[in-house]
């Protein structure tokens, strides 16, 4: 058995490395890593190297000049071309390199799929990975045009390709500055072979313009922040909430004390029944089939709690809703949480699926942003994750919901912590209060 001592410092040790990511010499950066894609960087704008050397392969032709036309690509160390529509200047996500390379494409309105390919033939079965990449439009606030939108795949080679899982970044949004956000899929291989793949949603040739780095495949653990810059000291929280700490189990704080609501019903006894939720310190002990006494996911809390509900069916939307005001228009935010599947390991019940929906004004206002978490793997240990959507509010109010994708009551049992909106913008509040 893991301590949980020993699980707090395995997160916090996961937390500080997050800044580090590049910093050489540090093997222990390199924890749980299967392979991470940088795309090196050079004092060029343009990189000589090839899909071949970073071990991927791409259906988009690659061009080693200033002109990526539809359905080209090309690693570069800043969006140079002057397309009056693009963030000229803007940079790689990558921390700390000089002159680092983006993937950056111009998808365009024809079928070069994939964008990406990547297998991997050495995968342990039953244990949970991470795919995940940084993502970014390249268009600028207001141009309008068509926004990318692309999916990760995850599908087994060894099994005619057949699919496991899939997520959709949803329209990326365009932003007043270029900002680069964190979009993962977590799977459970049955297999030890696997393609890795990013595929577009959208054909126009009328932007659908995007850039892509550090592609990475880890073992899941804590995911780092996706926020565009990455730190919090760089990019301002707007709320977190973490459900406090207590000695209690149960604690009796109700929705209302952190500014949402839900239409689950709370118990302060063990949620076991369809539409209830409880807010936990531990999962309680007396289900056989949850991950017993596993924690929350807010790191140096004492007794932290989290939200455990089990789902069951449709009438108890939303799970989570809050209403924000004052945000700025073309700003870009992100919302987001960890998830976790309570189910252990081989259960094989329904699997939650929670979709992140952003709305103006109200609960049933025009749709700015939605997308899903796609099925949250039952794992061994009990497993967060974190799934945020980026958006860029049209009005000053949103509300930002969480529903459920699945109606299923056997299974469909969920933890949720540390619900977070953010600002993707260095030095700025977020907020834009009526003048
Ligand atoms: C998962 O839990 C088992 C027992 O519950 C423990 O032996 C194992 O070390 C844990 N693995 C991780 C990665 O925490
Ligand atoms: C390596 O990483 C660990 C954990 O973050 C840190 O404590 C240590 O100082 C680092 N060592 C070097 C040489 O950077
Ligand atoms: C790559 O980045 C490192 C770290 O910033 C820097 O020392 C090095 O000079 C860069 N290489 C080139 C070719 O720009
Ligand atoms: C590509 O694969 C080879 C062989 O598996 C490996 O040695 C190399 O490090 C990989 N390169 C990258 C950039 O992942
Ligand atoms: C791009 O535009 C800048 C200024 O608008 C100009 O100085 C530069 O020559 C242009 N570059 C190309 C390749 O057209
Ligand atoms: C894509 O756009 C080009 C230029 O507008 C056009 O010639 C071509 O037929 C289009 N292809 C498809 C599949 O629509
Ligand atoms: C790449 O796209 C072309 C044109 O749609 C198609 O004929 C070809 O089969 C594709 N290649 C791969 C590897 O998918
Ligand atoms: C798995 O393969 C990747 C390259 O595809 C390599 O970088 C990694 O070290 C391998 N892992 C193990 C455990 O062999
Ligand atoms: C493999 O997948 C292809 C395309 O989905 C399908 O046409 C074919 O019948 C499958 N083959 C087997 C053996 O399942
Ligand atoms: C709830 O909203 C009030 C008023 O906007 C604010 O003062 C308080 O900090 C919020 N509480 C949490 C937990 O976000
Ligand atoms: C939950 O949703 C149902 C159906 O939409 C509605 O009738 C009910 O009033 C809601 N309950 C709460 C507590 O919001
Ligand atoms: C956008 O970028 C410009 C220059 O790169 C910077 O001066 C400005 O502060 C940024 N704006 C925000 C909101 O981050």
């Amino acid at each position: 058995m893991v301590s949980t001592t020993d699980m707090l410092e395995l997160l916090v040790v996961l937390l500080t490395m997050t800044g580090i990511v590049e910093s050489v010499g540090n093997a222990s950066h390199k924890l749980g890593t299967v392979f991470l894609i940088t795309f090196g960087n050079g004092s060029n704008l343009d990189s000589n190297k090839t899909p071949s050397d970073f071990n991927f392969t791409t259906n988009h032709s690659q061009q080693h000049t200033d002109s990526i036309e539809s359905g080209n690509f090309g690693f570069v160390n800043k969006i140079a071309k002057n397309r009056s529509s693009w963030h000229i200047g803007a940079l790689d996500h990558t921390k700390d390199d000089d002159g680092g390379y983006m993937f950056l494409v111009d998808v365009g309105n024809e079928s070069h799929q994939p964008l990406f390919n990547y297998k991997v033939d050495n995968l342990s079965r039953g244990v949970c990975y991470e795919f995940s990449a940084y993502i970014t439009n390249v268009v600028k606030s207001g141009a309008k045009q068509a926004k990318s939108n692309v999916r990760l795949e995850i599908r087994e080679t060894d099994k005619n390709d057949t699919l496991i899982t899939q997520t959709s970044t949803g329209d990326l949004p365009e932003c007043s500055n270029m900002s680069w956000s964190k979009y993962g899929i977590s799977f459970v291989p049955t297999s030890t072979s696997a393609a890795l793949l990013v595929v577009s949603n959208v054909y126009e040739t009328m932007g659908n313009d995007l850039a892509i780095d550090d592609i990475e495949l880890r073992v899941c653990s804590d995911s780092v922040d996706q926020c565009a810059e990455q730190d919090t000291q760089e990019s301002t929280s707007m709320f977190l909430i973490t459900f406090g700490e207590g000695s209690s189990t149960y604690s009796n704080k109700t929705p209302s004390d952190f500014n949402f609501t839900t239409n689950h019903t709370q118990n302060l006894s063990t949620p076991t029944e369809f539409g209830h939720f409880g807010l936990v310190n531990k999962v309680p002990g007396n289900v056989g089939t949850w991950h017993n006494d596993s924690l929350d996911h807010t790191v140096n809390d004492n007794g932290g709690y989290m939200f455990l509900v089990d789902v069951g069916e449709d009438i108890h939307q939303p799970l989570f809703s809050y209403k924000i005001i004052n945000l700025c228009i073309g700003l870009c935010y992100e919302f987001s949480a960890y998830f976790a599947n309570v189910v252990i390991a081989g259960r094989k019940y329904a699997k939650p699926d929670v979709r992140l929906e952003v709305r103006a004004t109200k609960e049933d206002g025009n749709l700015i942003a939605n997308r899903s978490t796609g099925d949250i793997p039952e794992c061994n240990n009990m497993t967060w994750s974190k799934h945020s959507i980026s958006f860029s509010p049209t009005s000053s109010l949103v509300v930002l919901l969480m529903l459920s994708n699945v109606n299923q009551q056997n299974g469909n049992d969920l933890a949720i912590d540390d619900i977070e909106l953010r600002v993707c913008s260095r030095n700025h509040s977020g907020f834009c209060p009526p003048s």
